[in-house]
């Protein structure tokens, strides 16, 4: 029985994870060779990012063929062979399913073009508005708009995203049953898992013009989703394993969409944590993160999920996310204590954790300072829309360099001189491969590793921190984060210091009895700089 409470879940970015053959880019064989790695890590699933043949205007989330994988990447032998390996280590495997576009390069969009209705009715085909131009005013998640033209049609297209990837029109029952289709396929190779990209975007309300906003609401939590997602999870039945992907979704949907009597998702990523740093929710622009925005934010949402009996999706990483620890720590300074911390809210909270490659040794943000490092199409985009806004050159870098997604994609650190690959690598490496790799990591008992290890042994003996409640604890000093995870008589107190100055503890938390502490020698009255420390109470 699938049990949500006692998964932690790693995430591959394929890409950049283990080149096998030297061609400078991550591959299946690459995965496989790195299973006892991950083993040793702890964790019970393994999502990869997109593998399947595709012309990579978005790296892999615009897809060709759903049922097949990329040369670049391997082929489906290869894919059944990593999930018989990490079986065997106890993994399973979670696939990533884009649903909401296919790429333009796919069959049937060929098809679609080439004037075959049926295959058009997989899609979003419109006429211009009646003034000529977009049939809407709504705004691509990458920069302009949502509608591409195709002149022998004399019809616009939608693309939430990029103009490679044409969203589905889930209304036809042809297009659902095709998917139920893909689903089936991988489970026969024993998929146990699948990640569903942007899924509270498949269910489109209306096409009008958006009066006060980009055309979100038109789309986003559309009537049909929970009908959709209740037909998938029907189908592939109560022992897969399903997140889902919301873009902008209150915390009251959210905890429909994962509560188990509602029979939709097994649980959910929702990103409002990940924007605290955005002015007026912009992401272009910078400013720096409010902790107590950061704290308030979790906290509602921990309550609300808690509350209304939805499950979350742990996580302050991932492939879209500049990386936490430069974001949400300080990546020249106590880095790894601040790693540890961060860890520690991901791995002590309530809902099942996620750990993203390279966060368990401490990744930074690359940084990068020249636009020719910059692969990934939304930033290059968003550079040449802030350019066009009137930055400067230095200042449009300034912000990519910490905003990216390019940030987290950058190679895995296996050792000094890198590891990666043999070859040139298809995106540059991080200069701090040095002295942030998995080969120093293993040596050293204080490391970031070491300590995702034992949270992960705690969190696996502990009902508290696995399935408890989860409960506020206000302390006196405002720069700690605390609560209590609790069930029946296990008490846990988790207990972060968000500065880099000593704090005192609460006299009360004296006679509790430290689990795990992120420095060696934890100081009974007070925490020190970042430090982050687990407790129990004791009878
Ligand atoms: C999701 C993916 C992201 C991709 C987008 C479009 O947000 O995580 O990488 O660009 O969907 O598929
Ligand atoms: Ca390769």
């Amino acid at each position: 029985m699938l049990d949500l409470t006692k998964e932690i879940i790693y995430q591959i970015y394929p890409r950049s994870f283990q080149d096998s053959n030297g061609d400078g880019i991550g591959d299946i064989q690459g995965i496989i060779s790195r299973l006892d790695y991950l083993e040793m890590l702890g964790v019970s699933c393994l999502w990869l990012n997109p593998v399947y043949p595709s012309p990579g205007c978005d790296n892999g989330y615009d897809v060709a063929d759903y049922k097949e994988i990329d040369p670049v990447f391997g082929n489906l032998q290869d894919m059944k062979k990593l999930i018989e390996e990490a079986e065997k280590r106890g993994m399973k495997i979670m696939l990533d399913m884009v649903f909401n576009h296919t790429s333009t390069e796919h069959g049937w969009f060929k098809r679609a073009l080439s004037g075959e209705k049926k295959y058009q009715d997989y899609y979003f085909f419109k006429a211009p508005a009646p003034g000529g131009g977009p049939p809407t005013n709504w705004k691509s998640k990458f920069g302009g708009t949502c509608w591409e033209y195709v002149p022998n049609l004399g019809l616009y297209y939608l693309h939430l995203f990029d103009k490679g990837q044409a969203d589905l029109n889930w209304e036809n029952p042809q297009v659902r049953k095709e998917i139920m289709e893909v689903l089936d396929f991988w489970l026969e190779l024993g998929v146990k898992g699948f990640r569903f990209d942007v899924i509270n975007l498949i269910s489109k309300r209306a096409f009008e013009d958006d009066s006060d906003g980009d055309g979100r609401s038109y789309y986003t939590d559309g009537p049909k989703v929970e009908q959709y997602l209740k037909e998938i999870r029907a189908h592939i039945g109560e022992d897969i394993l399903t997140v889902g992907e919301l873009s902008s979704v209150s915390a009251e949907r959210c905890a429909a969409y994962t509560k188990p009597e509602n029979r939709e998702l097994s649980m959910a990523f929702h990103f409002h944590h990940l924007k605290v740093d955005y002015p007026d929710g912009e992401k272009w622009r910078l400013m720096p993160f409010d902790f107590n925005h950061l704290r308030e934010t979790l906290h509602e949402w921990d309550m609300k999920m808690q509350e209304k009996g939805g499950w979350s999706a742990l996580f302050f990483n991932c492939h879209d996310q500049p990386r936490s620890l430069s974001r949400f720590g300080n990546d020249r300074r106590y880095q790894a204590r601040w790693a540890k911390l961060l860890a520690s809210l991901t791995l002590t909270r309530r809902g099942t954790p996620y750990i993203y490659q390279g966060e368990e040794i401490g990744m930074t943000n690359a940084g990068f300072e020249c636009l020719d490092d910059y692969r990934d199409v939304e930033s290059l985009n968003s550079y040449q829309i802030l350019r066009d806004n009137g930055l400067s050159e230095e200042e449009t870098l300034q912000i990519l360099a910490a905003r990216s997604r390019d940030n987290a994609r950058t190679p895995m650190q296996w050792r000094r001189e890198g590891g990666f690959t043999e070859g040139e690598p298809w995106i540059s490496e991080n200069q701090n491969k040095r002295t942030v790799n998995v080969e120093d990591s293993l040596k050293d008992p204080e490391s970031v590793f070491h300590f995702y290890r034992e949270l992960i042994r705690l969190r696996k003996s502990s009902d508290a921190i696995q399935k408890g409640r989860i409960e506020m604890i206000r302390m006196d000093n405002d720069s700690i984060y605390a609560y209590k995870r609790s069930y029946g008589d296990e008490e846990i107190v988790c207990l972060h210091n968000f500065t880099e100055n000593k704090l005192p503890i609460r006299r009360d938390f004296k006679d509790h009895q430290v689990l795990l502490s992120s420095c060696e020698k934890p100081d009974q009255t007070c925490l020190s700089p970042c430090e982050c420390r687990i407790l129990k109470k004791t009878a």
